[in-house]
């Protein structure tokens, strides 16, 4: 375990760039929101330094209004499609002037990624000193989410993108798909040429992403006429628990911080996050799956559909305990077959799931940690550990992938990781598991 361990130090020491960190080389090579925070909390463990430049870069490109975009480019390449000229985020007036990115975000780790550098710490003092110094940049970006992206004052914030979901190509979207004919659009991927096809979406898809930023972009990025315009609008849980855990993150460090002049603060977050758990209770649960899902805004009803995202509330303390086992009650009977390693991303006994395709069935690293310790929070001692056991056991058999196939039939031959290779966040997320 020491080697494969020194291996997630290697990674990520490659993967940094002076100031931030790509998620991998050639099919990922600029800073990810979600990326960037779950790569700090792998350095919290061996290089503090650059934990915290990882996360000031991240904040270095927060907009005016608060809002932190999902990609930031800080270099030109055209080994990536669609780039900066493409996205176009000087559409919006708010905009950095500093870095190009794009106009859309992504699930907001950052609070409870500061929290996490905080319990990793061997020097608490310096780094709350840190936290300090950053802290409010983060508050500020919660504020716009629940300024911006919450029209109806429910308390829940939309997505208008399915790259802002993070689950990108998940086959809970081919619901939104149906509703939607966008033009077929001309354009060179490459993805495809760093990635075998078969793991990644296809160009359909593809022209639903682009247009749907198109619209946004006709609109400047406007987030009430995107409210308003846009044929994807979700109210995702996944999003919505890395909101909630966040907020509780953000009144905990305010509090430890303890500056009266950050009461406010403390406060507004506390509205927000006892309005926002009750609406994810009664709005996105769903009583007959037993599971949380996704709701589609634009269209009114409920997307009902079992993935990993379904399970993520565990992680931010939203359900009740009588809900808590019955989820994992389910968990366990559709992904937790012992020929299959947890979580798939997708439920592997629907005709949708697709083991090897991305977000459509395959394991990813960063929900198996996030639901380990949702599990161990609500005392699923043994899943937990299980899910722990299954995360290094496919890191151990195929390396530090993107993401990896979920039937243990298949990594026989240690070729079941699949996407990038030497991904940032596998290794990161890794080093945090093994201590
Ligand atoms: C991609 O290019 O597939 C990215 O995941 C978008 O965020």
């Amino acid at each position: 375990m020491k080697d494969l361990q020194n291996n997630a130090i290697t990674v990520l020491n490659n993967n940094w760039k002076d100031k931030f960190s790509i998620p991998c080389a050639k099919l990922y090579p600029f800073q990810w929101f979600w990326d960037s925070g779950l790569i700090a909390i792998g350095f919290a463990h061996f290089d503090m330094p650059k934990a915290e430049k990882e996360i000031e870069t991240l904040l270095d490109a927060q907009w005016s209004n608060g809002f932190i975009p999902h990609i930031i480019f800080h270099t030109e390449t055209d080994t990536y499609f669609p780039g900066p000229d493409f996205h176009r985020s000087d559409l919006h007036p708010q905009s950095s002037e500093k870095y190009k990115s794009t106009g859309m975000t992504q699930p907001p780790v950052t609070g409870f990624v500061l929290e996490d550098l905080y319990r990793i710490s061997k020097d608490r003092d310096a780094t709350l000193k840190f936290i300090e110094s950053v802290i409010d940049k983060v508050y500020k970006n919660h504020e716009y989410f629940y300024n911006q992206r919450d029209p109806q004052d429910e308390g829940l914030v939309y997505i208008y993108h399915n790259w802002e979901s993070g689950t990108d190509n998940s086959p809970i979207w081919d619901d939104i798909w149906d509703t939607m004919n966008p033009p077929e659009y001309t354009f060179e991927r490459r993805d495809t040429t760093h990635v075998d096809a078969a793991q990644r979406p296809s160009k359909r898809e593809y022209d639903h992403y682009l247009h749907i930023i198109e619209i946004a972009k006709q609109n400047n990025y406007n987030d009430q006429k995107i409210a308003e315009l846009s044929p994807f609008l979700v109210q995702d849980p996944l999003f919505n628990a890395v909101l909630l855990k966040s907020n509780q993150s953000l009144i905990d460090l305010y509090r430890i911080i303890g500056n009266k002049n950050n009461n406010d603060k403390i406060h507004q977050l506390q509205k927000w996050q006892d309005k926002g758990t009750k609406a994810f209770n009664n709005k996105l649960y769903d009583e007959e799956l037993g599971v949380y899902v996704h709701y589609d805004l634009r269209n009114e009803k409920l997307l009902k559909h079992i993935s990993s995202s379904s399970f993520a509330p565990l992680f931010a303390n939203l359900p009740s305990e009588a809900r808590a086992k019955k989820m994992v009650d389910i968990m366990m009977e559709k992904f937790g077959n012992p020929d299959q390693y947890l979580c798939a991303s997708f439920d592997p006994t629907s005709d949708r799931f697709n083991p090897k395709k991305y977000w459509r069935g395959p394991v990813w690293v960063n929900l198996n940690w996030m639901l380990y310790y949702g599990l161990k929070q609500y005392g699923f001692y043994d899943i937990a550990k299980r899910m722990k056991q299954d995360t290094i056991e496919i890191i151990d058999n195929n390396g530090f992938y993107e993401y990896f196939d979920s039937r243990k039939q298949e990594h026989k031959n240690g070729n079941a990781g699949y996407g990038g290779h030497n991904f940032s966040w596998s290794a990161a997320l890794f080093i945090d598991l093994l201590n």
